[in-house]
């Protein structure tokens, strides 16, 4: 399986975080892929500026899901890992790789790396993985 080129891009630096969510991995993935829940439940953090007029481009090929908009660009591969892109010149670009691994059938773990290009000290991992979790527990 061929991974997303960013994680072996050694120009990132990545910012690991975990949560475990009570609820059936399809469940997780059903909400993750939810992009009208963002302005709404996010509000405080990642929705903030966003429009409550959501418009994305979808498509869908073979076990892959590109969800689209003018800012970000999300690659669902299924069966439970995707990445979330910035939109972004180089310099300022950052992106959200989760895999979504079901422990049973009411529990699922989330794994994920926020990777950044720019503020690269180590120190500020620690920031990126905390406001990784408070979004996570928004849902
Ligand atoms: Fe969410």
């Amino acid at each position: 399986m061929e991974l997303y080129s960013e994680l072996e891009d050694p120009s990132f630096t990545l910012a690991p975080y975990q949560s475990i969510w009570k609820s059936h991995i399809t469940r997780v993935v059903e909400s993750v892929l939810d992009t009208a829940h963002v302005p709404i439940v996010h509000c405080k953090t990642i929705g903030k500026n966003s429009s409550l007029k959501v418009q994305f481009q979808f498509q869908a090929e073979g076990d892959t899901i590109w969800i689209k908009n003018e800012k970000v660009q999300l690659e669902y591969r299924f069966p439970q890992h995707w990445i979330l892109r910035t939109r972004q010149e180089r310099k300022n670009r950052l992106f959200n790789y989760v895999t979504f691994t079901p422990i049973d059938d009411k529990h699922t773990a989330i794994m994920g790396y926020v990777g950044r290009i720019f503020l690269k000290l180590s120190m500020v991992n620690k920031l990126f993985s905390k406001y990784s979790c408070k979004i996570l527990k928004e849902d």
